[in-house]
């Protein structure tokens, strides 16, 4: 994102006053200029490298048709974790082959659709749903690909929400299940076993919690034998990338982060003499992340001794990652310049914990202006919500001087449309 730009109230060729003036605020605004460029990186730096390789987008990081439709086309399959985003990609008419089906609970009625579908796989989270999965499968007369989810073992440097890979974690099979669960598959006329699957994390500003997994990963392999080893057709080294959420925020690039852990994998394989498997990868948050901002109107300034208040329209229903980890973000004021001072950026919430930005340097602005946080790509629309009963916002994709709506604002009657 260009903060210049945006600072002079412009993104991708659009003018944000219009925009506001027209979708009104607060407004998700993507560039599809910077998800182009996302999507690139990924192409330039790991499935143009390696063969055998395959991306699928972590869709929970922003669900919606038209973005699902622009990865399809660009050929990023899709991680799924819900019937919802299923119902979602098949009404945007995604090839069911592309997607594949995570999640430590996957319901009956889940399941059964994604069968009916014909998802391409499904990432078994447990023994006890590879079991589960297996009778509905024989129900159905249809046939599973699976790979197993592991727990890899691993502590991961983020924030503890976002750590799955540790073996507390209400995530994957555990090592002691991994051989039981195999064996069962073998033996399965509906199971098809493809391979494993690891995800240490989220928001990785390196790869060693991979690295790490993948040596507790490459073990539990051998511990199996020559006949385990033959079986794998597949890793999937889950997400994770991080992304710079603040100006100077280090992050990893794709290249970065993948070359290690590939070139491990490759040894792993020769050194077994065998063929390196397909390697899948599911990222979210740095395919959407920092291709999305929220444009918000300044209301309420409150100058207290200690502090100044500057309130804007949205808050903790459109961007709830700092109510959940702490998050940090960045806010730019659209068409001020001048002297800064320090302000805290607070939502419309009645909730003490609704911050946006606890110290925001931004010139003196008064009620009616516009200001931006950026980096609200990932996790924002996908988990907006409606306390206080304000309304989700709309969603819009801008390019080349064009605006197309992506997801419509809710509306008033809307929010009270399933009451009785
Ligand atoms: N694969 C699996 C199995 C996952 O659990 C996740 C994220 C991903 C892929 C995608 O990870 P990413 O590339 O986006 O880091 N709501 C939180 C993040 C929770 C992520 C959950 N799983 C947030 O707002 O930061």
């Amino acid at each position: 994102m260009n903060r210049e730009e945006l600072k002079l109230g412009k993104i991708d060729g659009m003018d944000l006053k219009e925009l506001a003036k027209e979708f009104g605020t607060p407004l998700y605004i993507y560039s599809k200029k910077q998800l182009e460029e996302n999507v690139l990186a990924y192409q330039k730096g790991f499935l143009d490298p390696y063969e055998r390789t395959r991306v699928a987008f972590a869709s929970k990081a922003f669900s919606c048709k038209a973005l699902y439709q622009l990865m399809a086309q660009r050929g990023i399959g899709l991680d799924v974790v819900s019937g919802g985003e299923i119902f979602t990609a098949k009404q945007a008419k995604i090839p069911m082959e592309t997607l594949e089906f995570n999640g430590n609970n996957k319901e009956k009625w889940e399941i059964e659709l994604a069968l009916e579908e014909g998802i391409g796989l499904f990432i078994v989270d447990s023994l006890e749903e590879l079991y589960f999965l297996e009778k509905i499968a024989k129900e159905k007369g249809k046939v599973a690909k699976i790979l197993f989810r592991l727990k890899p073992n691993v502590e991961t440097d983020t924030h503890a929400h976002m750590s799955t890979g540790h073996s507390r974690s209400k995530f994957g099979i555990s090592r002691k299940d991994f051989l039981k669960a195999w064996e069962f598959s073998q033996k399965s006329k509906e199971m098809e076993f493809r391979g494993i699957h690891i995800h240490v994390g989220s928001q990785l500003k390196e790869n060693t919690s991979v690295l790490a997994g993948l040596k507790n990963i490459f073990s539990l392999l051998e511990e199996g034998g020559e006949k385990v080893l033959s079986s794998i057709k597949e890793i999937n080294l889950g997400g994770g990338l991080g992304i710079s959420y603040v100006e100077g925020e280090k992050s990893i690039s794709v290249e970065e982060f993948y070359k290690e852990p590939m070139k491990q994998i490759e040894e792993f394989f020769q050194k077994h003499k065998k063929i390196r498997p397909w390697i899948s990868i599911e990222p979210g948050r740095s395919l959407v992340g920092e291709a999305g901002i929220t444009l918000y109107e300044v209301g309420t300034i409150k100058e207290e001794e200690s502090q100044t208040f500057m309130a804007v329209n949205g808050g903790m229903s459109d961007n709830l990652r700092v109510a959940l980890y702490g998050a940090k973000y960045e806010a730019l004021a659209v068409n001020k310049s001048g002297e800064e001072k320090t302000v805290q950026i607070v939502g419309k919430c009645c909730e003490t914990g609704d911050v946006l930005i606890q110290k925001a340097k931004l010139p003196e602005m008064e009620r009616g202006d516009l200001l931006v946080i950026l980096a609200t790509g990932a996790y924002h629309y996908s988990m907006a919500n409606n306390y206080n009963k304000n309304p989700i916002p709309p969603v819009i994709c801008v390019e080349d001087g064009k605006a197309e709506i992506w997801v419509k604002g809710q509306t008033m009657e809307e929010l009270i449309q399933r009451e009785q």
